[in-house]
């Protein structure tokens, strides 16, 4: 349990919010899709704000994940439970980003924050992801369609490689994150979803 709220709480950090805050681009929620991601920090029109959204989305997923895993290292019950520490922290860590406690439980679809995940449970599961997260990117050019496919392509990384224990979880925040996106699944299908860099 307390994997689950360390990983929370680190999640919960809207570090889109107060960068975009901080530079003076005002209140992120209220630009484009609304959302406090680094796809909506780049339609402010910084690619710095949106790299650095990014990279500290990315970090505050991988960092609660490689400490729930250090510190289930040597039992390896814990290390191996499908819903121990490790998934616990990673499962936190996502729904800390979408339903952050300091912006009443509104927050973020989790794409970037579940990468920094992948790569704490995993390097090969992080590696899958990344490499599909970047090619649908750059082919298709729309952030919804490479975030989705990067999180089926990490459950699908981890269910290949024999890391049962992961899957569950994976498979959860994958449902999640689709979920969240409805409204994104709902312009693709309309022909309405903006490419990367245009605003929405
Ligand atoms: O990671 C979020 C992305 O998949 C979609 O963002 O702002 O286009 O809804 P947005």
């Amino acid at each position: 349990m307390i994997a689950f709220i360390i990983g929370y709480f680190c999640g919960s950090i809207p570090f889109g919010l107060v960068l975009a805050k901080a530079a003076g681009k005002g209140d992120i929620r209220s630009i484009g899709s609304g959302n406090i991601g680094a796809t909506n920090v780049l339609r402010t029109g910084s690619k710095g704000l949106a790299a650095g959204t990014l990279l500290l989305d990315l970090v505050k997923g991988f960092i609660p994940v490689v400490l729930a895993t250090y510190l289930a290292n040597g039992q390896q019950s814990l290390h191996e439970a499908a819903w121990g520490p490790v998934p616990l922290a990673a499962a936190g860590a996502v729904l800390g980003h979408c339903f952050p406690i300091w912006l009443g439980f509104k927050g973020g679809k989790g794409v970037a924050t579940n990468a920094g995940v992948a790569f704490g449970l995993a390097w090969e599961v992080g590696a899958a992801y990344a490499l599909v997260w970047i090619a649908v990117l750059v082919i298709v050019r729309i952030s919804s369609v490479a975030g989705m496919s990067a999180v089926v392509a990490a459950t699908v990384a981890a269910a290949l490689l024999g890391l049962d224990q992961f899957v569950p979880v994976l498979i959860f925040i994958a449902l999640l994150i689709i979920w969240l996106h409805r409204a994104n699944v709902s312009r693709l299908l309309k022909g309405e979803e903006p490419r990367v860099g245009k605003a929405s």
